[in-house]
């Protein structure tokens, strides 16, 4: 279940600065499910997100076309991801179609689609045709 898997990497956060754990599933439409978690640092602005590390560990597995992802957090409203993780995940979205679904450990759930989160996107077409031919959708 993938919210488990959400609920589940969120314990292995790396959050020690914040207190805030983040964990995130991302779904491919090959079925794999990736699991990444926030990883702070002492050099603040190196600390990653818990969505772009779910990216990077299904792309490192071969995924590259996702439908669900899950945010699991402890806090009392439903987390948005942030504007860097919005970006991250419309390059891997064409049309902004992925459904995203957060859920708190109180049991509070909100659902988006990645277009109402970035409208007008900023994409491998934006650079020019030759920047969307070679982006991988
Ligand atoms: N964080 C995420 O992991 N995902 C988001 O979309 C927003 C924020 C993390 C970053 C930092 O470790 C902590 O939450 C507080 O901002």
């Amino acid at each position: 279940m993938i919210r488990a898997a959400a609920l589940e990497v969120m314990e292995r956060a790396y959050a020690p600065y914040s207190g805030f754990r983040v964990g995130a599933a991302l779904r491919g439409t090959d079925g794999l499910v990736a699991r990444g978690c926030n990883v702070e640092n002492a050099s603040y602005p190196v600390g990653t997100c818990a969505e772009r590390s779910a990216l990077a560990a299904a792309i490192a597995a071969g995924s590259t076309n996702f439908d669900l992802l899950v945010i699991a957090t402890e806090g009392e409203a439903p987390a948005a991801p942030c504007g860097f993780c919005r970006q991250a995940l419309s390059e891997f979205s064409s049309g902004g179609t992925l459904e995203i679904v957060s859920v708190t450990t109180r049991g509070r759930t909100a659902r988006w689609q990645l277009a109402e989160l970035l409208p007008h996107p900023f994409g491998p077409g934006s650079l020019g045709p030759a920047a969307a031919a070679a982006a991988h959708r």
